[in-house]
């Protein structure tokens, strides 16, 4: 999918290159100045020192949106009593330990890595190609990144591609998960603010009315949704377990 409200930034030395090479491989403009990208496109993305970022052109704080799996923030999320959070418990299955997760709508990668630090194979898939190229860097960085994240990495995978096509060509998993995009408020915690950013990029969608059936047919266990807290279930479709937290919930549907 591409974004035409898009551009890249170009940067300066062998660092550039790497701006270039993105440009050519998403097909989008490449601009030396910020001034003109404020009239041109909505967002830009930029590589430097850092890695891949996204910003929103139009905002005056320039914030920027990156994959960072070393973050100090995810790595506490990940420590905290992992197992007893609600991602982790509605996917966890009583018959194996080592599952096989499809992460369908993998976004920005934070609860493929809280899967994958809770020890399960996880196979990330992203439709949206700005999104993959942030999600790809941050893998790549996170290769060369601290043990712990060196280690979930291994078994994280990255697919590009739309789940209800791509997804045919995956065989099954123990368990599917389907974030799907939904309105985020405007929260001032910085975790928030990227989900914000990736909202603005991506829009609203439509959910595919039959997004749970395809799932469910491609799971040997379960499907779980994560949905905002007061959202409608997944193709209104009641769920037999949900797990409920302050602002989201997560909606376990079982293979019958
Ligand atoms: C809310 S974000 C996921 C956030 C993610 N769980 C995280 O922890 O960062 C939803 C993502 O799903 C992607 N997406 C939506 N529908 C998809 C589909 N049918 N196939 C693949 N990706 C999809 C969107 O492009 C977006 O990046």
């Amino acid at each position: 999918m591409k974004s035409p409200r898009v551009a890249i930034l170009s940067g300066v030395g062998a660092l550039n290159t790497y701006n270039l090479t993105l440009a050519k491989e998403l097909n989008l403009p490449l601009v030396t100045n910020l001034n003109t990208i404020d009239k041109t496109s909505e967002f830009y993305l930029h590589y430097d020192n850092e890695g891949l970022s996204l910003y929103n052109s139009l905002e005056q704080t320039k914030s920027a949106v990156r994959v960072n799996f070393d973050s100090p923030a995810l790595h506490r999320r990940s420590k905290d009593r992992l197992l007893r959070q609600n991602l982790i418990k509605a996917t966890a299955t009583k018959q194996k330990q080592k599952l096989d997760v499809l992460d369908a709508m993998s976004g920005l990668g934070n609860d493929a890595f809280l899967l994958a630090r809770a020890g399960y194979h996880v196979t990330m898939l992203e439709r949206n190609e700005i999104v993959f190229a942030l999600l790809r860097d941050g893998l790549h960085r996170g290769s060369k990144g601290l043990p712990d994240t060196r280690d979930a990495l291994t078994r994280m995978m990255l697919i590009k591609g739309d789940f209800l096509k791509k997804g045919g060509e995956l065989g099954t998993f123990d368990v599917l998960y389907l974030d799907p995009m939904f309105p985020v408020k405007r929260g001032t915690a910085r975790s928030k603010k990227s989900m914000h950013l990736l909202q603005q990029l991506l829009g609203q969608t439509e959910e595919d009315l039959g997004l749970l059936d395809f799932a469910l047919s491609k799971a040997r266990n379960r499907v779980v949704v994560k949905r905002a807290k007061h959202s409608p279930n997944c193709n209104n479709r009641h769920p037999q377990i949900s797990f409920k937290g302050s602002t989201s919930r997560y909606d376990v549907y079982l293979v019958p």
